[in-house]
């Protein structure tokens, strides 16, 4: 569904239901390329119906990788290690970092040239962090000023490396480890800060020979993956936005069934916990290797929290709702060390400060972080999105507990990754008449 160009959310008096999130992103986009790299099908129930995953799907086809997508199961036919074919274009990635990044790993060992592009706000994203390692395995690349798109890979014959990540990005592990898999030889990346780690796992039940001890991965090259089929969890990153909404409207009870549950990407749920957050966690299982739950979350008075470290990789993509929902917490928050965040789709560091000053909150802006003063009433206001989908959900949170609605412009980001986000709140949202 599209929207207007505004949007506006008005206060709930309460949230109330069960939900499902869609499909993982970052997961369907792992499974997605693996798949066309594996030999023989692979099947994708529940694949992320994110335009993300789609500009994946659509790289791949262009690579002249065969895919049905019927509902939200995906079948990729497999073309092996070497199967991918020059494609006659530009492979266009749009917003997606985890699409050019992760592609240009596997692009590194095609013996082809590719150009990727994205969109504005991809074209502003630093790609050098994936040109350095690639190089080193051989793969040719030029970029515009050396670390921005267009990319352009000319791939061939790959010498495995050993690389020590400076940057805690899974992206850059992944586009290593992609790149690992078609070279000769053993890679291994030493990883200082754990990132999540879905690319180890779906590797693991493709089939690829790879050993994790802590921070060390080694992957040996040029070993032949299996097709298979999967069941993708719900999307964690998405359910924050719906944990936090129940989180901050009094008289609220959500559960959301079958969630994504890997510790590598669940640090937000935890912290909550530590808050005094009343989230409880039943029907624990695993599909494909991933840790799935169901999360029932109750309206709960937090504490407040400072967040850094090794927190900051495990819940990078939930910073920007964890900030406005420090304004409801009794201590506020406070996070360091999350200098990437000025690197995603927006400067969410600016973005988030920008938009909680619009609602009457205080605010401090760092270079890596923000500090969000507890226990303050937003007011109502015009946000803007910045086109950026985690930035349009947080503050649609916000205006479910302002006193005055919240009007969010250029909402229709949201489709970036939770097609249905609006649709599914009104669904859950009880406001008074
Ligand atoms: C992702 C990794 C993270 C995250 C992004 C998805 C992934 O990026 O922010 O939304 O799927 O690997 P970085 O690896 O750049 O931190």
């Amino acid at each position: 569904m599209s929207h207007a160009e505004r949007l506006e959310i008005a206060p709930a008096s309460r949230i109330q239901g069960t939900v499902v999130v869609p499909g993982d992103k970052s997961i369907s986009h792992r499974l997605a390329m693996l798949g066309a790299i594996a030999e023989g099908a692979t099947v994708i129930h529940n694949f992320a119906s994110s335009q993300d995953c789609q500009s994946t799907l659509d790289c791949l086809e262009q690579l002249r990788t065969p895919i049905q997508h019927t509902g939200s199961t995906v079948m990729v036919e497999g073309q092996g290690l070497e199967g991918f074919r020059a494609p006659s274009r530009p492979l266009d990635a749009r917003n997606s970092g985890t699409t050019v990044r992760l592609l240009s790993g596997i692009l590194a060992g095609s013996p082809f040239e590719t150009t990727l592009i994205g969109d504005e706000s991809l074209s502003r994203r630093p790609m050098k962090r994936i040109i350095d390692p690639l190089r080193r395995f051989g793969a040719i690349i030029q970029a515009r000023d050396g670390n921005y798109l267009p990319l352009t890979i000319r791939g061939g014959p790959l010498r495995a490396i050993s690389f020590s990540m400076s940057t805690a990005s899974a992206q850059v592990k992944s586009a290593v480890l992609l790149a690992g898999l078609r070279a000769t030889g053993v890679s291994k990346v030493h990883e200082p800060v754990a990132t999540r780690n879905h690319t180890e796992i779906a590797l693991s039940e493709f089939g690829a020979r790879i050993h994790i001890d802590g921070g060390e991965i080694t992957l040996e090259g040029r070993r032949p993956l299996q097709g298979k089929e999967f069941l993708v969890p719900g999307d964690f990153s998405s359910a924050a936005f719906l944990i936090a909404a129940a989180l901050c409207v009094p008289n609220s009870k959500l559960r959301l069934t079958a969630v994504g549950l890997n510790p590598t990407r669940s640090g937000f749920l935890s912290l909550l916990q530590q808050m005094g957050a009343r989230i409880f966690i039943s029907q624990p299982a695993s599909t494909g290797g991933e840790p799935v739950g169901e999360i029932t979350v109750e309206s709960s008075e937090l504490s407040g929290m400072d967040v850094g470290g090794a927190w900051i990789p495990n819940l990078i993509d939930e910073i920007p709702i964890l900030a406005v929902l420090g304004t409801c917490t009794r201590q506020g928050v406070r996070i360091r060390n999350a200098g990437e965040l000025r690197a995603k789709e927006s400067d969410r560091i600016h973005a988030v400060a920008a938009n909680l000053a619009t609602l009457g909150a205080q605010v401090e802006e760092f270079p890596d972080g923000l500090l969000v003063p507890g226990d303050q009433t937003l007011r109502g206001g015009i946000v803007d999105s910045f086109g950026d989908h985690r930035i349009a959900m947080a503050f649609a949170v916000a205006g479910l507990f302002a006193c005055q609605p919240v009007t969010i412009q250029n909402p229709s980001c949201v489709e970036i990754s939770f097609p249905g986000f609006f649709e599914l709140l009104d669904e859950v949202v009880e406001r008074e008449i």
